[in-house]
């Protein structure tokens, strides 16, 4: 039934805001400044100010109705409200009020409560209701654009650390594959009855990056402690090729979220990064808070693994022949570029030709290593005596039976660019790559695909290590940036902080030196390669 043209309509509008009371209590009273950040409001001036009460001017424009009055507010600083009524205009009532009070969430709660009337015989019963949702969007939009304003305003003092509220970090990770998916479910439901997997994917899929988890009191060596976030991406690594566009939504809901939190740097796990980086101005346009891909740390950690592997296994760097499977990526083609400097001969491998032949050329200024390019993963690994899988790739992509005996290889792929599932190989030395040991515990109760609470993904600790250094900035961030002094710095940083190379292991097994002497023996003793 439509409203008689005597009838208030009520409206009622609703919306968390990311910031403390007094904060948004002090951005609605600047009303001066709304047609600066809000679309809809065309003109808004003071007339007359007062300390508790003014008298103001609007002109507004909603899907092409152009609403303009005059009004009175008053401001009940102790009750945090703010009371409004229109003293002449288009619409024959309009008053309200604005309520804030305390969130959960550590923001404000915004009520707006109004009350038209529109006053026009014949035509008010029909249009009433329609003017009434025109003038709901326009609080609405008021208060996004006063949300975003907010949290533009926060992350703006994110330099000044004395009036800055910003702190601790967020990493965004997903599952590596479907079966890994299952496995975090049944920790939250060990007796879940597993639906379909096209089922439980297109769950998964219109499932929204969510805060999974907050890791409290996480203590740096130097006593130093902060606090974190755990963010779930729902996403698997096959629907970036998919879905790009549907990954990417997600990747940036999932830094709406750590923002939110308030935290001062982002890092993007796993795919999120290849994401991330492929839409990388998208997403630093949608987003305040400071992305890190975690890169930079998980190339130190790489090389330093791939430098202890060698001297356990007793290889001659500056001779050594490696393979970076995935060479023309950002992790890839920075141990490429920093390698080129010790080794003696490196080749890259990947996918697409003239990904290789830019990074092919870029590493022959690099140094003294003889640079080559192969599209054919096992071909490439044929020889080489230590190999760095990098590769974004979704499973596994080399046989364990191309390796020579003895080679070193370190897989950093997440997922892992070899299976884990493997291998009678006992003549190589084959480890996850690009962990960290942590100073302190990261227990996120399911697991992560890593061995214990104390390890954990280079790209994770790269953001606790910025955060526990304020260090909040783009620190890895555009693909093939990531240099020598960078990766010095970062590591420097870490070690500070009581952050290690974490020890070798592949799948469930640890590798020790002693088992590394049994690899030596049987490459001595001669073994047939039967992987
Ligand atoms: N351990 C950790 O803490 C950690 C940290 C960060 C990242 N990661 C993982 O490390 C890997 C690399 O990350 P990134 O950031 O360097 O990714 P990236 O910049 O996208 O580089 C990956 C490279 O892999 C190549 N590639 C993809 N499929 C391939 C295949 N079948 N054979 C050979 N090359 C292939 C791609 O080149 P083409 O397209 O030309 O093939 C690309 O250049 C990912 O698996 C990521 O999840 C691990």
């Amino acid at each position: 039934m439509q409203p008689d043209e005597h009838e208030l309509i009520s409206v009622r509008i609703n919306k968390i805001l990311r910031a403390k009371k007094w904060k948004v209590l002090r951005l609605i009273s600047k009303v001066e400044d709304f047609p600066k950040y809000m679309p809809n409001v065309k003109q808004c001036s003071i007339i007359e100010k007062r300390a508790r009460a003014s008298l103001t001017s609007w002109s507004v424009d909603v899907d092409g109705i152009p609403f303009n009055w005059k009004e009175k507010d008053e401001f009940d600083f102790e009750n945090f409200t703010v009371h409004f009524k229109a003293i002449e205009g288009d619409l024959e009532i309009l008053e309200g009020r604005w309520i804030l009070s305390d969130h959960p969430s550590g923001g404000t709660e915004v009520k707006i409560e109004v009350s038209v009337q529109l006053g026009i015989p014949m035509v008010g019963q029909l249009v009433g209701g329609v003017i009434a949702e025109k003038l709901k969007k326009n609080f609405e939009l008021m208060l996004s654009a006063m949300d975003d304003k907010l949290v533009t305003q926060r992350y703006k003092n994110i330099a000044n650390r004395a009036v800055s509220d910003i702190s601790g970090f967020a990493v965004i990770g997903h599952p590596y594959n479907l079966r890994h998916l299952i496995k975090y479910f049944k920790f939250y439901k060990p007796d879940m009855k597993l639906p379909s997997e096209e089922f439980m994917l297109k769950v998964f899929e219109i499932t929204p990056s969510y805060n999974s988890y907050e890791i409290k009191n996480f203590k740096s060596a130097t006593g130093k402690e902060t606090h974190g976030y755990f963010v779930m991406c729902p996403i698997i690594p096959d629907m970036l090729t998919l879905k790009p566009e549907k990954v990417i939504e997600k990747v940036g809901q999932a830094c709406r979220v750590a923002e939110n939190l308030g935290v001062g740097i982002v890092t993007l796990g796993g795919f999120t990064s290849i994401a991330g980086e492929q839409y990388s101005k998208l997403l630093t346009s949608y987003t305040n808070v400071p992305l890190t891909t975690g890169n930079t740390y998980t190339v130190s950690l790489v090389l330093e693994g791939v430098y202890k592997a060698a001297q356990w296994m007793g290889v001659d760097l500056a001779q050594a022949r490696v393979t970076v499977i995935g060479g023309s990526g950002d992790i890839g083609g920075a141990c490429a570029r920093i390698l080129a400097e010790k080794v003696g001969e490196i080749t890259i491998t990947g996918r697409n030709e003239k990904g290789l032949m830019e990074q092919e050329r870029m590493l022959s200024y690099c140094g003294r290593a003889k640079i080559r390019t192969c599209r054919d993963n096992n071909e490439a690994v044929r020889n080489a005596d230590i190999v760095i899988a990098a590769a974004s790739a979704s499973s596994s992509i080399v046989d364990f039976a191309s390796f020579k005996s003895g080679a070193i290889i370190c897989d950093v792929g997440y997922p892992k660019n070899l299976s884990y599932t493997m291998s009678h190989r006992e003549d190589i030395l084959v480890f996850s790559g690009g962990l960290a040991k942590l100073p302190s515990d990261f227990d996120l109760g399911f697991d992560i695909g890593l061995p214990n609470t104390k390890i954990f993904y280079g790209c994770f600790a790269e953001a606790i290590v910025l955060d526990l250094e304020e260090r909040y900035e783009n620190f890895s961030w555009g693909k093939g940036n990531i240099t020598a002094e960078k990766v010095e710095l970062i590591g420097q940083m870490a070690r500070k902080h009581g952050f290690t190379l974490a020890p070798f292991f592949w799948g469930i097994r640890m590798l020790t030196e002693a088992s590394v002497e049994k690899i030596k023996k049987k490459v001595r003793t001669g073994v047939v390669k039967n992987g």
